[in-house]
């Protein structure tokens, strides 16, 4: 994949269009957990060492094309500022226009601009032209940050590179990095796939095609036992799921390993009480919440086998103690191996961060649905904006 990288050009002084995925959870009004906007030091350090001028673009939730009020950035300014000491941040009330473009004119270092929510304008998810033309008028050079959000055609990610040279950013780089080694593995490989989104097929086909073997745990195991005539009491399971998986388990009966046995409860709740049952003795009134702690015995010796372990989806609901022991044993397993360790989608992440064992793992995308749609081996609009760029400018920049 030929990109352009920000540490192989000289960047000094330009204006800088940074767009990173700022889209971090609020809580009261304050930014509730700050690892993505972390994630992006490393490249606004870069820029601003080289004496660029940062204009930061993002996205929060889903305004669906207004101004929404409690999806302003001011708080992603504030816990910005307190991540950047040294820098002055410079909150505007827009991103596109005469006055932001006089205000950029302005520009004193130390400062760092921050524009506002890119989707109040219903033309950044329609990939509008015009409005990327507006964007990228503002500055010299465009720099994707936001791995999170490069699987949405958008204007700030895919239209506006055909107006400004458009670079990878570290976290970029180190994302592609990384995911790149979940799909060219060392082997053994092991993907250990959980969670309780059930529409995961594509990357299931994937994990089949990559990996030595594949462990199932989370509510994806329901359909796995369903498929054989096993029943799975209050479970959430579908009949379409049940369909898709019985060809996987007839084409890879040996690569898919199985829990052998479960924590269940009779009602879904945090006091509901707990109890072991193996994997055929799920009663009709009971909802299976965790992995039991034979399967963890048994995951583990799969994955003290792995070169490079793949871990998608918690496996158990692990918001609740009760019911957290197998994300967080097997978390902490993992964690103490040698192996290539790649966690790809946010929930897991969210897991491993409460269970303190982010740093023990190779790397924590920052990404949820473009972390799976990477791994499924899709090509994500945002990156492949980047290659497109990095032909169009090359010449001008070697
Ligand atoms: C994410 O949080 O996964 C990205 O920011 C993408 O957000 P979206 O699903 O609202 O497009």
């Amino acid at each position: 994949m030929a990109l352009f990288s920000l540490r192989e050009y000289p960047l000094a002084g330009k204006i800088v269009l940074l767009r990173v995925d700022f889209n971090v959870p609020l809580e009261n009004g304050n930014v509730a957990d700050n690892n993505r906007i972390k994630a992006t030091l490393p490249t606004i350090h870069h820029l601003v060492e080289q004496g660029c001028t940062v204009i930061l673009l993002t996205h929060l939730g889903k305004p669906g094309g207004k101004v929404v009020s409690s999806l302003r950035l001011d708080p992603v300014a504030t816990e910005l500022q307190q991540l950047l000491p040294d820098s002055q941040i410079i909150k505007l009330n827009d991103c596109i226009g005469k006055d932001i473009q006089d205000r950029i004119k302005k520009k004193k270092p130390p400062e760092i601009f921050l524009l506002e929510n890119l989707r109040f304008y219903a033309q950044e998810e329609q990939n509008n032209p015009i409005f990327a033309h507006a964007l990228a008028s503002l500055a010299e050079m465009y720099v994707n940050d936001a791995f999170a959000v490069s699987h949405r055609q958008h204007a700030s990610v895919d239209t506006i590179t055909r107006f400004l040279p458009a670079f990878a950013g570290l976290l970029m780089e180190k994302e592609i990095t990384y995911l790149s080694k979940a799909l060219h593995p060392e082997r053994p490989s092991i993907w250990l796939m959980g969670g309780a989104k059930l529409d995961k097929v594509d990357l299931l086909q994937q994990a089949l095609r990559k990996a030595d073997n594949v462990l199932i745990g989370g509510a994806l195991a329901f359909p796995f036992l369903k498929a054989q005539g096993i029943p799975v009491g209050l479970s959430k399971c579908s009949s379409q799921s049940v369909e898709i998986v019985q060809k996987l388990l007839q084409h890879h009966p040996k690569k898919i390993i199985l829990p052998v046995d479960f924590v269940v409860a009779e009602s879904f709740s945090s006091r509901a009480s707990a109890q072991v049952v193996t994997y055929n003795r799920i009663q009709h009134q009971q909802i299976a919440l965790d992995l039991g702690p034979e399967t963890i015995k048994l995951f583990k010796r799969y994955l003290r086998k792995g070169q490079t372990i793949v871990w998608n989806g918690p496996l158990g609901y692990f918001e609740w103690v009760k019911f957290s022991q197998a994300t967080k044993e097997i978390g902490r397993f993992i964690g103490s191996l040698t192996a290539t360790s790649i966690v790809g989608g946010g929930e897991t992440a969210e897991a491993m961060r409460k269970f303190h064992l982010d740093h023990t793992f190779t790397h924590l995308s920052t990404g949820g649905g473009a972390a799976l749609e990477f791994l499924a081996g899709k090509t994500l609009p945002g990156i492949a904006a980047l290659e497109r760029s990095y032909k169009k400018f090359r010449k001008i920049y070697r």
